[in-house]
C-alpha cells in the first residue's frame, strides 16, 4: 500500500512474520515507487528492474544476471507497530520511537463480530482544523442542525479537564431535544464528551436519557476519530465506533458507519476544506482568531501539540 504521511511517500507491507513494515516508497536505483512492485514472502520487489528489499529496507539484489549493487544499498525504514487494530508509524528520529506513546484505544472492537471501524475519508484540509472540529463539539448544534444536533442543544455547559496528558471536554445538555436514535424528538438529558490523546486520536462518548435518569454511557456508544497528516494541507481521516455485535444486530454498526460517513463527507469536511481555502496557507495564530469560551479544549490541544513538537525537536537535536 502506498500512503503519503507527513509529506513523505511511504510503502506499507507485511514482512515474513506478518508484522507491518514501512519503507520510503522510492527505490534507490532509478527512484521508482516501490508500491508499484510486488510483495513476496515479506520481501518487496521493485516493479522496474526487480531489486528486492527486506523488512529492514536492506537490498537483496534482484534475480537477474545483473544483480550486483553497491554495498549498503538500502531504503530508509521507519518504526511501525500494529496495536488496537491500527498501524502506528513513527517518522521522527527512530531512536526516539516509543510504543508507550500510542494512544489507549482499547475500546476499539475486538475482531470477530460485526463492527464499525476502518472507515476512511481523504480531506483537503490541515489535520489541526479537523482536530479543532472534534474538540469543539458545539459545532454540532449549528453545522449538524437537523442531523446530529439541533437548536435546543445550544444551551448547556462545557467543562474541560486534563489528566495524564489527555484533554477531555464534557458538554452536558440537560432538558434538550434528542436529535437521533431511539429517543429522537423527545426531551432528554444529553451529553457529548470528547477525549484527545496525543497526537491526534479522539474518543467521543455521547448519549441521551430521559430527564433526570442516570446518564449511563452505552459501551457501544464511543466514536473514534484519528487524523493523520498527509501533507500540510491534506489529511487522512480514520473513524469508527466501539461495540462488536452478533449477526442479528449487524445492522447497528453498519448504520452508524453509514451515518458517520455521510455526515463527515457532506457536513464537516466541506466546512474544513472551505476554511483551508480561506486561510490560504497562513498560520492559524498569526491570523489572530477570535477565541470563544467553547474553544477551551481545542486551544489547549493546539498548545499541547505545539509543545510536543518543540520537545521532540529539542530531543532530536
Ligand atoms: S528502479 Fe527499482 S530496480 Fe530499478
Ligand atoms: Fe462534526
Amino acid at each position: 500500500m502506498a500512503r503519503t504521511l507527513l509529506s513523505l511517500p511511504i510503502v506499507l507491507f507485511r514482512g515474513a512474520d506478518g508484522a507491518p513494515v514501512a519503507l520510503d516508497d522510492m527505490c534507490p536505483h532509478r527512484f521508482a515507487p516501490l508500491s508499484r512492485g510486488q510483495v513476496r514472502d515479506g520481501i518487496v520487489q521493485c516493479g522496474y528492474h526487480g531489486l528486492r528489499f527486506d523488512a529492514n529496507g536492506d537490498c537483496l539484489g534482484n534475480e537477474s544476471a545483473f544483480s550486483s549493487f553497491p554495498v549498503g544499498t538500502c531504503v530508509p525504514s521507519h518504526p511501525v507497530i500494529e496495536r488496537h487494530r491500527a498501524i502506528w508509524i513513527w517518522l521522527g528520529d527512530a531512536a526516539l520511537a516509543d510504543p508507550a506513546f500510542i494512544p489507549n484505544l482499547s475500546r476499539m472492537p475486538q475482531p470477530g463480530g460485526h463492527e464499525n471501524i476502518g472507515n476512511y475519508l481523504h480531506v483537503q484540509g490541515n489535520w489541526l482544523l479537523e482536530t479543532d472540529n472534534i474538540m469543539d463539539l458545539t459545532h454540532v448544534h449549528y453545522l449538524h442542525d437537523g442531523s446530529l444536533g439541533n437548536a435546543s442543544m445550544r444551551s448547556g455547559e462545557m467543562t474541560v479537564h486534563e489528566a495524564d496528558g489527555v484533554v477531555r471536554a464534557e458538554l452536558w445538555m440537560p432538558g434538550t431535544i434528542c436529535p437521533f436514535g431511539p429517543l429522537e424528538g423527545q426531551l432528554c438529558d444529553q451529553w457529548n464528551n470528547v477525549e484527545w490523546h496525543a497526537p491526534s486520536a479522539m474518543i467521543l462518548d455521547f448519549g441521551a436519557v430521559p430527564p433526570g435518569a442516570p446518564a449511563v454511557q452505552d459501551e457501544g456508544g464511543y466514536a473514534f476519530h484519528i487524523f493523520t497528516p498527509e501533507t500540510e494541507s491534506t489529511t487522512h481521516y480514520f473513524f469508527g465506533s466501539s461495540g462488536s455485535y452478533a449477526a442479528e444486530d449487524a445492522d447497528r454498526p453498519r448504520m452508524i458507519g453509514t451515518l458517520q460517513n455521510r455526515i463527515f463527507l457532506e457536513e464537516d469536511n466541506p466546512m474544513i476544506e472551505a476554511i483551508q481555502e480561506r486561510m490560504a496557507g497562513r498560520d492559524f495564530w498569526e491570523m489572530r482568531p477570535a477565541i470563544l469560551s467553547s474553544d477551551a479544549a481545542a486551544v489547549r490541544v493546539r498548545r499541547k501539540i505545539a509543545k510536543l513538537c518543540r520537545e521532540e525537536i529539542k530531543a532530536a537535536s
